[in-house]
């Protein structure tokens, strides 16, 4: 099949080159001339691991290609996918203003039949939106599918070639069986609703998972509270199926580009028929305060007063394999200890350069590596857990520190980790 996809963000990008190892011939399309450069030129404008290596493959073997040109690419396309930004307004609803322009677009480049697919996360009545502005704009002939897509970043590639399920709504079966048919080399679980559903479908599965979060950080602040240890406790409610253990890691609450604001935009899809979704309200509140829980430990042990202090911290990314910032909740982190008058020193794998574009450098020591940022420090937080965080060396990291002090944000070292050394251990929800 002949498959455009607009916008080469995480989804669109990782869709695409997807859709093209699956065989197809896939044109990725952006209006950013200078990521189409990149891309044209066999780099990757995002950090995703083995993404790049499926790029060239697909590239040579003539089935994937990049371009600028909307009306070329949608002229071709059996199938178009909508994969474009749906940033949070000041309001916390979805801007559609990306979508409407991909629309109008997309309609004066029709020249016959198309399936019309949103793969970004959109509100419900989205697809009916965007159906009846390309209407507005010609009479040829297109079905729409809500086609919501769940990969997660640093491991997109495997989940969307390996996907849990697959969810199509559609109000065509035609269209639906195509997309089906698709979809089938990927998975044997594929979904089909109406439109409306599928739209619904996505921001339900975020905001399950991210209440999943703020359910397990509760409980281990009552852990802490009690002297019980919340690892102990998810293991052993994971075990029943009917709750799994999957999204009950306790730590320093959720980031990135998706849970935040796709809660927030749920939020804002109830209050606008009248419902107030207040468990989800909950849910980002929670999140929010436990951020501070990091800060919370670090006042506690410095009785206060973190002006002068050296505080390493270590993670900037809101998650591993990933260099993302977005909502991040070292930024809060950060900031906070900069404007109580801490000497902070930082050090990511590779999130440092997207942290100071996005937030200056805000008087931050930026280190070189690890080691080099604890060096000399009151603390360490650890707020990412990077793999080389994890296997870092115990004992030589507490030589370098000028206390011991450890505030681990995302429960990484074991009791017998720290069995021989002198450091002084505070993680989330357990004991020590
Ligand atoms: C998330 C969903 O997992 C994807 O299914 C979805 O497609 C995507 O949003 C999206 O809507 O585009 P992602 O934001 O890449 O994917 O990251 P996750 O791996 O889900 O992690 C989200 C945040 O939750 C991270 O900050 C992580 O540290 C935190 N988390 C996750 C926890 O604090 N505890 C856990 O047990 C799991």
């Amino acid at each position: 099949m002949n498959i455009t996809v607009i916008g080469t963000g995480y989804v669109g990008l990782v869709s695409g080159i997807c859709y093209a190892e699956l065989g197809h011939h896939v044109v990725c399309v952006d209006k950013d001339l200078s990521k189409v450069e990149i891309l044209r030129n066999g780099g990757i404008p995002i950090y995703e691991p083995g993404l790049q290596e499926l790029s060239a493959k697909n590239t040579a073997a003539g089935r994937l290609s990049f371009t600028g040109d909307l009306r070329q690419a949608v002229g071709q396309a059996d199938i178009v996918i909508i994969a474009v930004g749906t940033p949070s307004l000041p309001n916390g609803e979805a801007n559609l203003s990306y979508i409407d322009q991909a629309a109008v677009e997309i309609a004066q480049a029709m020249n016959g039949y198309k399936i019309i697919a949103v793969k970004s996360t959109v509100p419900v009545g989205t697809n009916e939106r965007v159906a009846n502005l390309i209407r507005s704009w010609t009479s040829e002939r297109f079905d729409s599918i809500s086609l919501p897509e769940f990969l997660r970043e640093g491991s997109a590639v495997q989940d969307t070639l390996h996907p849990d399920r697959i969810v199509i709504g559609a109000d065509s079966q035609e269209a639906a069986d195509t997309m089906a048919e698709l979809h089938k080399p990927l998975t044997d679980q594929i979904v089909v609703t109406d439109i409306r559903s599928a739209e619904m479908l996505k921001y339900a599965s975020n905001a399950f998972l991210a209440t999943k979060i703020s359910f397990i950080n509760e409980i281990a602040n009552i852990c802490e509270k009690v002297g019980a240890d919340v690892t102990r406790v998810a293991e052993g409610m994971g075990y029943d199926k009917r709750i799994g253990h999957a999204f009950l890691k306790a730590g320093i609450g959720y980031g990135g580009s998706c849970f935040p604001k796709d809660t927030r935009a749920l939020i804002q899809i109830a209050g606008n028929v009248d419902y107030e979704f207040k468990l989800l309200r909950a849910v980002v509140e929670v999140n929010q305060d436990q951020r501070m829980s990091v800060i919370r430990k670090l006042e506690t042990i410095f009785d206060g007063e973190l002006s002068g202090k050296t505080i390493a911290v270590w993670g900037l990314a809101f998650k591993p394999n990933t260099d993302d910032v977005r909502e991040s909740p070292a930024v809060e982190i950060i900031q906070y200890l900069v404007r109580s008058g801490a000497r902070v020193k930082a050090y990511d794998p590779i999130a440092m350069q997207n942290f100071k574009t996005m937030h200056g450098d805000n008087g931050v020591m930026w280190c070189d590596d690890a080691l080099e940022a604890a060096t000399g420090a009151d603390a360490l937080c650890l707020l990412t857990e990077w793999e080389e965080f994890v296997r870092v060396d115990l004992g030589q990291l507490q030589s370098l520190l000028r206390k011991p002090i450890l505030i681990d944000g995302r429960n990484v070292f074991k009791e017998e980790d720290l069995a021989d050394t002198a450091f002084i251990y505070f993680s989330i929800g357990r004991p020590r």
